[in-house]
C-alpha cells in the first residue's frame, strides 16, 4: 500500500520511511530537499518537489494510487519563524493548504499531521494533555496550529480521517544506525551537547534562573523512533476505519538541560564544558506531556525513553 511522505528526507519523517517500511507500507517520498537529505530516503522512491506545486502533489497522489499522506514537510526553527514569519506561513500553512486540496482533488481521505507541543505556547498547567489551551507564543507555532485547523474543517466538509500527533521534544536517531539527525545548522540541544564534548568546546546553558529544582529548563525528549511508530499505529488506526484524533506524544518524563549535560558527560566518558548564558527567548521553563490518549487509543508505548539511551542512539555523525 502505497503512502506519500512529505517531508520524507527530513529528521522524524525519514525514520518513520524505515517504520513503515519494516510495517509492510510502501513509502513515497515528498520533499523539496531544502532541508532533507537524500541520502535519508532509503525505504522507497523520492520526487524531489515542492507544496507550492499543487499539480505535482495531484499527480503524484493519482500515479501511485496514495491511499494515505503522512505530513511533516515543515520548517521548524522557532528563531528563525520569529524573524521571517512569511516564510513559516508560506511553507509550512500554505504547503498544507495545497495538500489539502489536492488530496481532495483526488480522493485522497487519509491524513497523518506532524504537529507540536509549540501550538500550546505557555503552559498554564502540567503534564500538557490534549486540550490545554492552545496559545502559540511564535510564528512557528501559530503556522502549526493553523494547518491543524485547516485539517479539523476539512474532515465534516470533505470526509477528511486525519490524526493530528503533537510531538514534545523528538530526540535520538535510528538504533541501528541507518539514520542520524542531521540538522544545518544544528540547535537542538542533544546534538550539540554531544558535539561540545567530542569537541572541547562549550555549551551555552540557556538560563539558570528558571523556576525549576536545578534552575534550568525541563523538557520531555521523546526518541525519534517511538515518534516513527506512533506514526505507523495512527495510520493502521485510519486504514481500520477508527475515527480521527489528536495525541501527544511525549514520554512523561522531563529532564532539564543541566542533567541533560550530565547525561551526555557520562554517555561519552567526556567533560563537558559549560557557559552559563541568558536565557533564550521564548523557552517556557517546563514542557511535559500527558500522553495517555496516545497509550489507550493508539495502543503505543515509548520504548526507549531512558535519556542515557536516547543520547547513545544520537552519537553517530551525520555522513
Ligand atoms: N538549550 C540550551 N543550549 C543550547 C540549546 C538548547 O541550553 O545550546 C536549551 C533550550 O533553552 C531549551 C532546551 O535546551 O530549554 C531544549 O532546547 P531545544 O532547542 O533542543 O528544543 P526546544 O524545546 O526549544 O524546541 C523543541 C522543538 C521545536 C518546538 C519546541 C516547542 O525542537 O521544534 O520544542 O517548544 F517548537
Amino acid at each position: 500500500m502505497n503512502i506519500l511522505v512529505t517531508g520524507g528526507a527530513g529528521y522524524i519523517g525519514s525514520h518513520t520511511c524505515k517504520e513503515l517500511f519494516r510495517a509492510g507500507f510502501q513509502p513515497i517520498v515528498f520533499d523539496n530537499l531544502s532541508r532533507g537529505h537524500s541520502r535519508a530516503v532509503k525505504w522507497g522512491p523520492l520526487i524531489q518537489g515542492d507544496l507550492s506545486d499543487r499539480e505535482l502533489i495531484e499527480r503524484c497522489l493519482r500515479e501511485n494510487q496514495v491511499e494515505a499522506v503522512l505530513h511533516f514537510a515543515a520548517f521548524a526553527y522557532v528563531g528563525e519563524s520569529v524573524s521571517d514569519p512569511g516564510l513559516y506561513y508560506r511553507n509550512n500553512t500554505g504547503g498544507t493548504l495545497n495538500l489539502l486540496q489536492a488530496m481532495k482533488t483526488v480522493g485522497v481521505r487519509r491524513l497523518v499531521f506532524s504537529s507540536t507541543c509549540a501550538t500550546y505556547g505557555t503552559p498554564v498547567f502540567l503534564p500538557i494533555t490534549e486540550n490545554h489551551p492552545q496559545q502559540p507564543i511564535n510564528p512557528y507555532g501559530q503556522s502549526k496550529l493553523m494547518s491543524e485547523r485547516m485539517i479539523l474543517d476539512f474532515g465534516p466538509a470533505h470526509g477528511l480521517q486525519s490524526m493530528i500527533l503533537r510531538y514534545f521534544n523528538a530526540a535520538g536517531a535510528d538504533p541501528e544506525g541507518e539514520l542520524v539527525e542531521d540538522h544545518e545548522p544544528e540547535t537542538h540541544l542533544i546534538p550539540l551537547a554531544i558535539r561540545a564534548a567530542l569537541e572541547g568546546t562549550a555549551l551555552r546553558i540557556f538560563g539558570t534562573d528558571y523556576d525549576t529544582p536545578d534552575g534550568s529548563c525541563i523538557r520531555d525528549y521523546i526518541h525519534v523512533s517511538d515518534l516513527a511508530r506512533a506514526h505507523v499505529l495512527a495510520l493502521q488506526r485510519l486504514l481500520d476505519g477508527g475515527a480521527s484524533g489528536i495525541h501527544n506524544l511525549g514520554t512523561g518524563k522531563g529532564h532539564s538541560v543541566l542533567e541533560v549535560a550530565a547525561a551526555v558527560e557520562k554517555v561519552t566518558g567526556k567533560r563537558l564544558r559549560q557557559e552559563i548564558s541568558p536565557r533564550r527567548e521564548g523557552d517556557p521553563a517546563v514542557l511535559i506531556a500527558d500522553s495517555i490518549r496516545a497509550r489507550s487509543e493508539l495502543g503505543w508505548t515509548p520504548t526507549h525513553d531512558d535519556l542515557e539511551e536516547i543520547i547513545r542512539t544520537a552519537l553517530r555523525k551525520p555522513g
